[in-house]
Protein backbone atom coordinates (compact mmCIF):
# COMPACT_ATOMS: atom_id res chain seq x y z
CA UNK A 1 0.00 0.00 0.00
CA UNK A 2 1.40 3.33 -1.10
CA UNK A 3 0.93 6.10 1.50
CA UNK A 4 -0.16 9.45 0.68
CA UNK A 5 3.11 10.79 1.45
CA UNK A 6 5.02 8.19 -0.59
CA UNK A 7 2.79 8.80 -3.68
CA UNK A 8 3.20 12.71 -3.92
CA UNK A 9 7.22 11.61 -4.08
CA UNK A 10 6.78 9.41 -6.11
CA UNK A 11 4.99 11.88 -8.57
CA UNK A 12 7.25 14.52 -8.40
CA UNK A 13 10.52 11.73 -9.32
CA UNK A 14 8.27 11.17 -12.08
CA UNK A 15 7.72 14.88 -13.33
CA UNK A 16 11.64 15.38 -12.90
CA UNK A 17 11.99 12.16 -15.17
CA UNK A 18 13.77 10.40 -11.68
CA UNK A 19 14.20 6.31 -11.43
CA UNK A 20 11.75 5.77 -9.43
CA UNK A 21 12.17 5.46 -5.64
CA UNK A 22 13.58 2.68 -3.85
CA UNK A 23 11.65 0.66 -0.96
CA UNK A 24 14.93 1.94 0.94
CA UNK A 25 14.30 5.26 0.16
CA UNK A 26 10.47 5.27 0.84
CA UNK A 27 11.51 4.03 4.38
CA UNK A 28 14.11 6.91 5.09
CA UNK A 29 11.74 8.98 3.87
CA UNK A 30 9.02 8.13 6.55
CA UNK A 31 11.43 7.19 9.26
CA UNK A 32 14.17 8.38 10.91
CA UNK A 33 16.25 5.58 12.60
CA UNK A 34 18.63 5.82 15.72
CA UNK A 35 20.28 3.67 18.42
CA UNK A 36 20.25 -0.20 17.93
CA UNK A 37 17.68 -1.89 20.70
CA UNK A 38 18.60 -5.61 20.12
CA UNK A 39 20.34 -8.12 18.16
CA UNK A 40 18.34 -11.20 17.86
CA UNK A 41 19.79 -14.81 16.01
CA UNK A 42 17.46 -13.13 12.61
CA UNK A 43 18.28 -9.92 12.54
CA UNK A 44 19.10 -6.20 14.12
CA UNK A 45 16.42 -4.00 15.48
CA UNK A 46 17.10 -0.32 16.29
CA UNK A 47 14.84 2.36 17.62
CA UNK A 48 13.50 5.77 15.60
CA UNK A 49 10.68 7.53 14.66
CA UNK A 50 7.95 8.14 11.88
CA UNK A 51 8.96 11.47 11.30
CA UNK A 52 5.30 12.76 10.25
CA UNK A 53 4.06 12.55 13.90
CA UNK A 54 7.59 11.36 15.90
CA UNK A 55 5.78 8.05 16.86
CA UNK A 56 8.54 5.73 18.22
CA UNK A 57 8.87 2.73 16.36
CA UNK A 58 11.23 -0.50 16.41
CA UNK A 59 12.77 -1.20 12.77
CA UNK A 60 13.46 -4.92 12.03
CA UNK A 61 16.07 -5.56 9.68
CA UNK A 62 15.89 -9.52 8.87
CA UNK A 63 18.75 -10.46 6.09
CA UNK A 64 16.06 -12.46 3.44
CA UNK A 65 18.01 -15.89 4.37
CA UNK A 66 16.74 -15.71 7.50
CA UNK A 67 12.81 -14.90 6.32
CA UNK A 68 10.27 -17.60 6.30
CA UNK A 69 7.84 -16.86 2.95
CA UNK A 70 3.80 -17.69 2.93
CA UNK A 71 2.24 -19.64 0.06
CA UNK A 72 1.78 -17.13 -2.67
CA UNK A 73 -1.83 -15.66 -2.05
CA UNK A 74 -4.30 -15.09 -5.16
CA UNK A 75 -3.18 -12.05 -5.73
CA UNK A 76 0.35 -13.43 -6.52
CA UNK A 77 1.67 -11.56 -3.18
CA UNK A 78 3.76 -13.26 -1.17
CA UNK A 79 3.99 -12.34 2.33
CA UNK A 80 6.88 -13.92 5.05
CA UNK A 81 5.01 -15.13 8.09
CA UNK A 82 5.87 -12.83 10.26
CA UNK A 83 4.14 -9.77 8.76
CA UNK A 84 1.36 -12.80 7.43
CA UNK A 85 0.91 -13.53 11.36
CA UNK A 86 1.14 -9.99 12.51
CA UNK A 87 -1.38 -8.65 10.11
CA UNK A 88 -3.78 -11.80 11.01
CA UNK A 89 -3.34 -11.13 14.54
CA UNK A 90 -4.32 -7.00 13.76
CA UNK A 91 -7.42 -7.65 11.85
CA UNK A 92 -8.83 -9.77 14.56
CA UNK A 93 -8.03 -7.34 16.78
CA UNK A 94 -10.92 -5.14 18.06
CA UNK A 95 -9.08 -2.63 20.45
CA UNK A 96 -6.18 -0.30 18.60
CA UNK A 97 -2.57 0.10 18.29
CA UNK A 98 -1.21 -0.17 22.36
CA UNK A 99 -3.73 -1.84 23.56
CA UNK A 100 -3.61 -5.57 22.69
CA UNK A 101 -0.47 -7.69 24.29
CA UNK A 102 1.45 -8.15 20.49
CA UNK A 103 2.99 -4.91 19.45
CA UNK A 104 1.57 -3.69 15.97
CA UNK A 105 3.47 -4.13 12.49
CA UNK A 106 2.64 -0.12 11.37
CA UNK A 107 4.51 -0.88 7.98
CA UNK A 108 7.14 -3.55 5.84
CA UNK A 109 9.42 -3.18 2.68
CA UNK A 110 10.70 -6.25 0.47
CA UNK A 111 14.63 -4.90 0.20
CA UNK A 112 17.01 -6.58 -2.35
CA UNK A 113 18.70 -8.48 0.33
CA UNK A 114 16.32 -7.88 3.39
CA UNK A 115 13.08 -7.22 4.82
CA UNK A 116 12.17 -4.23 7.18
CA UNK A 117 9.82 -4.10 9.68
CA UNK A 118 8.12 -1.28 11.43
CA UNK A 119 6.87 -2.19 14.59
CA UNK A 120 4.90 -0.39 17.44
CA UNK A 121 7.19 0.48 20.36
CA UNK A 122 5.71 1.35 23.70
CA UNK A 123 7.72 3.49 25.81
CA UNK A 124 9.18 3.26 28.41
CA UNK A 125 9.97 -0.45 27.97
CA UNK A 126 12.62 -2.87 28.67
CA UNK A 127 12.45 -6.69 27.28
CA UNK A 128 11.91 -8.75 30.15
CA UNK A 129 15.58 -10.57 30.14
CA UNK A 130 16.46 -6.67 30.56
CA UNK A 131 14.01 -6.26 33.49
CA UNK A 132 15.50 -9.09 35.11
CA UNK A 133 19.00 -8.18 34.96
CA UNK A 134 18.07 -4.46 35.86
CA UNK A 135 16.02 -5.97 38.81
CA UNK A 136 19.83 -7.37 39.46
CA UNK A 137 18.51 -10.82 40.91
CA UNK A 138 15.24 -12.81 40.61
CA UNK A 139 12.15 -11.10 40.85
CA UNK A 140 9.60 -10.98 43.87
CA UNK A 141 6.92 -13.45 43.12
CA UNK A 142 4.29 -11.00 43.32
CA UNK A 143 5.55 -9.19 40.56
CA UNK A 144 6.42 -12.56 39.09
CA UNK A 145 3.03 -13.49 39.61
CA UNK A 146 1.90 -9.73 37.66
CA UNK A 147 3.66 -10.68 34.64
CA UNK A 148 2.70 -14.46 34.13
CA UNK A 149 -0.69 -13.98 34.37
CA UNK A 150 -0.84 -11.38 31.26
CA UNK A 151 1.96 -13.86 29.47
CA UNK A 152 -1.23 -16.35 30.14
CA UNK A 153 -4.01 -14.26 28.67
CA UNK A 154 -1.77 -13.35 25.66
CA UNK A 155 -0.54 -16.89 24.61
CA UNK A 156 -4.07 -17.64 25.07
CA UNK A 157 -5.26 -15.11 22.82
CA UNK A 158 -2.42 -16.67 20.10
CA UNK A 159 -3.97 -19.80 20.52
CA UNK A 160 -7.62 -18.97 20.11
CA UNK A 161 -6.46 -16.94 16.75
CA UNK A 162 -4.63 -20.07 15.66
CA UNK A 163 -1.20 -18.89 16.36
CA UNK A 164 1.51 -20.55 17.67
CA UNK A 165 4.51 -18.35 18.58
CA UNK A 166 6.86 -21.11 19.02
CA UNK A 167 9.70 -18.64 20.82
CA UNK A 168 8.17 -17.21 24.07
CA UNK A 169 10.96 -16.31 26.04
CA UNK A 170 12.12 -13.05 28.17
CA UNK A 171 13.49 -11.64 25.09
CA UNK A 172 10.57 -11.76 23.13
CA UNK A 173 8.44 -9.96 25.92
CA UNK A 174 8.31 -6.01 26.49
CA UNK A 175 7.49 -4.86 30.13
CA UNK A 176 5.96 -1.44 29.67
CA UNK A 177 7.33 0.21 33.02
CA UNK A 178 4.96 3.75 32.70
CA UNK A 179 2.52 2.92 34.31
CA UNK A 180 1.78 1.47 38.36
CA UNK A 181 1.22 -1.87 36.89
CA UNK A 182 3.95 -3.33 34.46
CA UNK A 183 2.17 -4.14 31.04
CA UNK A 184 3.26 -7.25 28.93
CA UNK A 185 3.86 -6.91 25.36
CA UNK A 186 4.37 -9.98 23.14
CA UNK A 187 7.27 -9.48 20.77
CA UNK A 188 9.23 -11.55 18.01
CA UNK A 189 6.81 -13.15 15.42
CA UNK A 190 9.60 -14.48 13.64
CA UNK A 191 9.17 -17.89 14.26
CA UNK A 192 5.54 -18.09 14.43
CA UNK A 193 3.16 -19.88 12.46
CA UNK A 194 -0.26 -20.65 11.92
CA UNK A 195 -1.54 -23.67 13.46
CA UNK A 196 -3.84 -23.91 11.27
CA UNK A 197 -1.93 -24.13 8.32
CA UNK A 198 1.35 -25.53 9.18
CA UNK A 199 1.98 -29.00 10.10
CA UNK A 200 4.81 -29.91 12.19
CA UNK A 201 8.25 -30.66 10.22
CA UNK A 202 10.40 -32.65 12.62
CA UNK A 203 12.59 -29.75 13.17
CA UNK A 204 12.03 -27.42 16.31
CA UNK A 205 12.00 -23.85 15.59
CA UNK A 206 12.56 -21.89 18.84
CA UNK A 207 15.17 -21.71 21.31
CA UNK A 208 16.89 -25.01 21.50
CA UNK A 209 17.71 -24.49 25.27
CA UNK A 210 14.05 -23.71 25.57
CA UNK A 211 13.03 -27.04 23.95
CA UNK A 212 10.28 -29.42 25.39
CA UNK A 213 10.94 -32.73 26.53
CA UNK A 214 9.23 -34.27 23.47
CA UNK A 215 11.28 -32.67 21.27
CA UNK A 216 14.41 -33.46 22.71
CA UNK A 217 13.54 -37.42 22.97
CA UNK A 218 10.87 -37.47 20.06
CA UNK A 219 11.31 -34.45 17.31
CA UNK A 220 7.85 -33.86 17.83
CA UNK A 221 6.03 -30.88 19.66
CA UNK A 222 2.40 -29.62 20.30
CA UNK A 223 1.62 -25.98 19.94
CA UNK A 224 -0.59 -26.12 23.40
CA UNK A 225 1.72 -27.99 25.51
CA UNK A 226 4.82 -26.36 24.58
CA UNK A 227 3.83 -23.06 24.68
CA UNK A 228 2.56 -23.92 28.42
CA UNK A 229 6.59 -25.37 28.85
CA UNK A 230 7.70 -22.22 27.83
CA UNK A 231 5.48 -20.88 30.06
CA UNK A 232 7.03 -22.54 32.32
CA UNK A 233 10.54 -21.12 31.04
CA UNK A 234 9.99 -17.49 31.82
CA UNK A 235 8.57 -18.19 34.95
CA UNK A 236 11.71 -20.03 36.05
CA UNK A 237 13.69 -17.64 34.51
CA UNK A 238 12.28 -14.74 36.17
CA UNK A 239 12.55 -16.32 39.96
CA UNK A 240 16.27 -18.29 39.48
CA UNK A 241 19.25 -16.72 38.77
CA UNK A 242 20.34 -18.89 36.44
CA UNK A 243 19.22 -19.15 32.52
CA UNK A 244 16.68 -22.30 31.83
CA UNK A 245 18.05 -25.25 30.16
CA UNK A 246 16.08 -28.36 29.37
CA UNK A 247 18.04 -30.93 29.04
CA UNK A 248 19.86 -29.86 32.27
CA UNK A 249 16.72 -29.49 33.70
CA UNK A 250 15.45 -33.02 32.60
CA UNK A 251 19.29 -34.37 33.95
CA UNK A 252 17.92 -32.96 37.32
CA UNK A 253 20.90 -30.34 37.05
CA UNK A 254 18.78 -27.28 37.54
CA UNK A 255 16.44 -27.24 40.68
CA UNK A 256 13.43 -25.37 41.62
CA UNK A 257 13.85 -23.19 44.60
CA UNK A 258 12.55 -24.42 48.02
CA UNK A 259 11.66 -21.50 49.65
CA UNK A 260 8.89 -20.18 46.57
CA UNK A 261 5.01 -20.50 47.69
CA UNK A 262 3.32 -24.13 47.49
CA UNK A 263 0.98 -22.35 45.22
CA UNK A 264 3.99 -21.12 42.59
CA UNK A 265 6.04 -24.38 43.25
CA UNK A 266 2.81 -26.34 41.92
CA UNK A 267 2.44 -24.41 38.92
CA UNK A 268 5.83 -24.61 37.62
CA UNK A 269 6.16 -28.27 37.99
CA UNK A 270 2.79 -28.68 36.55
CA UNK A 271 4.55 -26.71 33.46
CA UNK A 272 7.93 -28.77 33.07
CA UNK A 273 5.75 -31.90 33.42
CA UNK A 274 7.90 -34.42 30.81
CA UNK A 275 4.70 -35.68 29.00
CA UNK A 276 3.00 -32.97 27.38
CA UNK A 277 -0.93 -33.92 28.03
CA UNK A 278 -0.22 -34.16 31.79
CA UNK A 279 0.81 -30.17 31.56
CA UNK A 280 -1.81 -27.99 32.26
CA UNK A 281 -3.59 -26.55 29.18
CA UNK A 282 -3.16 -22.07 28.84
CA UNK A 283 -7.06 -22.33 29.87
CA UNK A 284 -6.71 -24.52 32.80
CA UNK A 285 -3.60 -22.31 33.68
CA UNK A 286 -5.80 -18.87 33.60
CA UNK A 287 -7.52 -20.25 37.13
CA UNK A 288 -4.59 -21.75 38.27
CA UNK A 289 -4.85 -20.45 41.95
CA UNK A 290 -1.50 -19.16 41.73
CA UNK A 291 -2.03 -16.22 39.39
CA UNK A 292 -5.47 -15.77 40.26
CA UNK A 293 -5.47 -15.81 43.97
CA UNK A 294 -4.33 -12.43 45.77
CA UNK A 295 -0.43 -11.66 46.67
CA UNK A 296 0.71 -12.79 49.81
CA UNK A 297 3.52 -11.53 51.80
CA UNK A 298 6.04 -14.30 50.82
CA UNK A 299 9.78 -15.28 52.99
CA UNK A 300 11.06 -13.12 49.72
CA UNK A 301 8.78 -10.02 49.50
CA UNK A 302 10.23 -6.96 49.77
CA UNK A 303 7.36 -5.52 47.37
CA UNK A 304 6.93 -1.50 46.88
CA UNK A 305 3.03 -0.69 48.07
CA UNK A 306 1.87 0.43 44.79
CA UNK A 307 2.60 -3.14 43.13
CA UNK A 308 0.67 -4.26 46.16
CA UNK A 309 -2.11 -2.43 45.84
CA UNK A 310 -2.88 -3.09 41.69
CA UNK A 311 -2.96 -6.52 42.45
N1 LIG B 1 8.80 -3.39 19.02
C1 LIG B 1 9.88 -3.32 19.80
N2 LIG B 1 10.00 -2.32 20.71
C2 LIG B 1 11.10 -2.26 21.50
N3 LIG B 1 12.13 -3.15 21.46
C3 LIG B 1 12.07 -4.14 20.58
C4 LIG B 1 10.94 -4.29 19.70
N4 LIG B 1 11.14 -5.37 18.93
C5 LIG B 1 12.34 -5.87 19.30
N5 LIG B 1 12.90 -5.15 20.28
C6 LIG B 1 14.21 -5.42 20.94
O1 LIG B 1 15.08 -6.05 20.00
C7 LIG B 1 15.39 -7.41 20.41
C8 LIG B 1 15.42 -8.33 19.19
O2 LIG B 1 14.15 -8.28 18.55
P1 LIG B 1 13.43 -9.60 18.01
O3 LIG B 1 13.32 -10.57 19.13
O4 LIG B 1 12.19 -9.22 17.31
O5 LIG B 1 14.51 -10.06 16.95
P2 LIG B 1 15.15 -11.46 16.56
O6 LIG B 1 16.36 -11.13 15.78
O7 LIG B 1 14.17 -12.28 15.87
O8 LIG B 1 15.51 -12.16 17.89
P3 LIG B 1 15.74 -13.74 18.16
O9 LIG B 1 16.52 -14.27 17.02
O10 LIG B 1 16.45 -13.74 19.47
O11 LIG B 1 14.38 -14.34 18.28
C9 LIG B 1 14.32 -7.76 21.44
O12 LIG B 1 14.77 -8.74 22.37
C10 LIG B 1 14.05 -6.41 22.09
O13 LIG B 1 15.03 -6.12 23.07
MG1 LIG C 1 13.79 -12.41 19.59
Amino acid sequence: KIQKRDADVWLLRMDRRLPSPSAKELFDAKYEQQNQLGKGGCGSVYGGYRRADNLPVAVKYIPKENVVWTDTNENGQQLSVEVAVMLKLQKEETSSVGKSAPVSLLDWYDLNEEQILVLERPVPAVDLSQFIENNKGPLQENQAKTIVKQLVEAVKHLEDTNIFHRDIKPQNILIETGSEIPQLRVIDFGLSCLTDREYEDGWFYGTEKHAPPEYISKSVYEAGPATVWQVGVVLYEMLHQSLFDSTKFLKNELKIRTDLSPDCKRLLKSCFKRTPWRRPTLKQLQSHPWPTRANTPTADSKFTPSIRASL
